[in-house]
């Protein structure tokens, strides 16, 4: 029988309605939540079917749910912000940064002392890496949480979050925290009960024995095979393996049981309480598992994220999500879109600008944002450079293919280059999870290390120097230009090296990750105001740059496109607003590259102003990009 989703729901919503406790809420906080609940039931109950329509209970968990949306609505939240415009990530005056708390500052209390230097920078969206009750030691920079409701007691309180999110708002800086969901730690209370053989909370993971272990891990990719091979941690003493597809502490999530849906929406709407704008969907690939499948980017993995982002227009309308799929291009638009992921990292942009450095060569980037960087109206690309995790080569193996590039071996030259073991290479980074059996490896780095500043300054070469900086100025200039969110990672707009400290400590010494997770600072502030030192030009030229975008409107325009140049190593694009236009083009080479017809037929004007150099440029006389060189042409005045 063909169930009728809008009928049925329809029906349930009627009925859940008249059972729920609205007592407490004033006559506009009930109007206004029986209003979303009226828009927002149907696209919950049409994704939760497909998920939990065989579970008897279902309609005992929705009733829950709804209740605690209800109740949701009495909670005082901090300061909002002030800018209400439902589109606000479509602006250019947008400027993120990543940071962990208390490597930039020491804990919530002092972050709240660098909001002048975010202001400065023209910081307005500020990422607060993981800052949640976790293991003591080694708890995957934070990503492995004990308790979502607490904040860590070496970061704050509670309250001082809040405070933060107050005083940001202020500013109009909009805070975004982590909503790690596909994992708790092995000490959250959930797991904690587990251990006791608490069988309600055995059926929060996934508990198997040693034949069904091995059943899933002929299919399941290993993402850190250094730490363990296969994706489950054996427990003795338990009799028990469970699902841990980071670390071993890290333990997934069963979202087949729609009790852990249920509670982790509780939990997710504590986490907004603390005043947060954005939520990041941490690792989302993975929350859904089928045995036979590689149990990533499942089509139900799709049904759980609707359904939370359907719960999040009911609870929390003005809160988006932004999507952390580090995986296949094609698998990572699918989480984009209206009723899914408002806004995504952009993996696939950041690897092959990495990928078009080290090669000298646009083509991959070309062919592969060609097919996969349009995505749908009201979404909004987060374009990043670094990250606090470590660059895996993932672009999509049918272009590399017709480009006749062998993606496995150019996966192995991309990963000798940037570590350090490729003849000539200019990058000083370091190898992530190499995996024992395929070789697989990822890079990890500071921006400046990776870009050569490392290297030429141990060799006091500036030649060498002079490039690495103008491949920073280059990486910035388009990733400050393309469509999207500019998402710096902290450090990197002080041109910070990479540190070792980590090796010195057991319990960071295994992730290399840590070698750019470095604790910022006077002297990285100082050398980076100093316009003598490379940092201090490093800094500049970022600085600059924030300036010039949030100064123009074009770098808002929505309409887009890529423009092939005559040579293979200049990678260009334009986008067009009513009355103006811009046009990028960067020269990815320490080649000066001529050109052989002039940049005015994309303009349609024979004369340009470079944003970046600040000067009229005739374009019929331009006929040479200059080693390393970006332009940010717009019509001339
Ligand atoms: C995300 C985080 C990464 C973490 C992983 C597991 O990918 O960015 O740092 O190790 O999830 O939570
Ligand atoms: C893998 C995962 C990604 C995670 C990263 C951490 O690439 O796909 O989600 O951030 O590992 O190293």
């Amino acid at each position: 029988m063909v169930i009728d989703l809008s009928f049925e729901s329809t029906k349930t919503h009627q009925r859940l309605l008249s059972e729920l406790d609205l007592s407490h809420l004033t006559a506009t906080q009930k109007a206004s939540f029986i209003g979303r609940l009226e828009s927002g039931f149907e696209p919950l109950f049409t994704q939760l079917y497909p998920l939990y329509g065989n579970c008897f209970d279902l309609y005992y968990h929705l009733k829950v749910l709804l209740q605690s949306f209800a109740d949701f609505q009495k909670k005082k939240r901090p300061v909002q912000i002030k800018d209400n415009s439902e589109f606000w990530f479509e602006s250019n005056k947008n400027v993120g940064i990543a940071v962990y708390v208390d490597l930039l500052a020491d804990d919530l209390g002092s972050l709240i002392d660098k909001i002048p230097y975010f202001e400065s920078l023209g910081i307005n969206y500020l990422h607060l890496m993981p800052l949640y009750s976790a293991p003591e030691g080694n708890s995957d920079g934070g990503y492995a949480i004990s308790d979502y409701r607490t904040v860590s007691p070496n970061l704050g309180t509670n309250k001082d979050l809040k405070d933060l999110a107050s005083a940001l708002h202020k500013k109009s800086i909009r805070m975004v925290l982590d909503f790690v969901f596909n994992h708790t730690s092995d000490e959250h209370r959930w797991a904690e009960a587990a251990k006791q053989g608490d069988k309600e909370f055995q059926g929060y993971y996934y508990f198997m024995d040693e034949q069904e272990a091995s059943e899933y891990n002929q299919t399941v990719r290993e993402i850190f095979p250094q730490i363990r091979r296969g994706s489950f941690t054996h427990y003795p003493e338990l009799n028990s393996h469970v699902w841990t597809t980071f670390n071993s502490f890290q333990w997934d999530l069963n979202y087949s049981n729609p009790a852990v849906f249920v509670a982790v929406v509780e939990e997710m709407l504590h986490l907004i309480l603390n005043g947060c704008d954005v939520l990041r969907l941490d690792a989302l690939a993975f929350v859904w598992k089928e045995k036979g499948t590689v149990c990533e980017n499942l089509p139900k993995a799709h049904n759980l994220i609707k359904a939370f982002k359907a719960c999040l227009d009911i609870a929390a309308p003005k809160v988006v999500f932004k999507s952390e799929a580090i995986v296949h291009p094609d698998e990572v638009n699918k989480y984009i879109g209206a009723d899914e992921c408002t806004l995504s990292y952009n993996p696939l942009m950041m690897a092959l600008l990495w990928e078009s450095l080290a090669t000298r060569q646009t083509q991959l980037l070309y062919q592969s944002l060609e097919r996969s960087f349009q995505i749908p109206e009201h979404t909004t690309w987060i374009n990043y450079i670094r990250c606090h995790d470590d660059i895996g080569w993932l672009w999509d193996d049918a272009i590399s293919d017709r480009l006749g590039i062998n993606g496995y071996g150019h996966r192995h030259f991309l990963n000798q280059f940037y570590t350090g073991q490729f003849e000539g290479a200019f990058a000083a980074g370091v190898p992530f999870q190499e995996n024992p059996v395929n070789g697989d490896c990822r890079v990890c780095g500071t921006l400046a290390s990776l870009a050569g500043v490392e290297k030429a300054v141990a060799q006091n070469d500036p030649v060498l120097l002079d490039h690495a900086i103008k491949r920073i100025r280059v990486l910035n200039g388009i990733n400050f230009s393309m469509p999207g969110i500019p998402l710096l990672y902290q450090g990197d707009d002080l041109g910070v090296l990479n540190n070792d400290d980590y090796l010195a400590d057991p319990a960071k010494e295994e992730d290399s990750r840590w070698v750019h997770r470095k604790k910022l600072t006077g002297k990285d502030f100082a050398l980076a105001e100093d316009p003598t030192t490379p940092q201090g030009q490093i800094a500049k030229l970022i600085r600059d740059m924030i300036q010039i975008r949030k100064g123009n409107t074009i770098f808002a325009a929505q309409e887009f496109e890529l423009i092939t140049l005559n040579s293979g190593h200049l990678f260009a694009f334009k986008r067009r607003s009513a009355n103006k236009t811009l046009v990028v083009v960067a020269n990815m080479s320490e080649h000066l590259i001529q050109l052989t017809a002039p940049l005015s037929e994309h303009l349609g004007q024979d004369s340009a102003y470079n944003l970046l150099s600040n000067e009229n440029i005739d374009l019929l006389a331009l006929e040479k990009i200059q080693p390393l060189d970006i332009l940010w042409l717009t019509n001339a005045e």
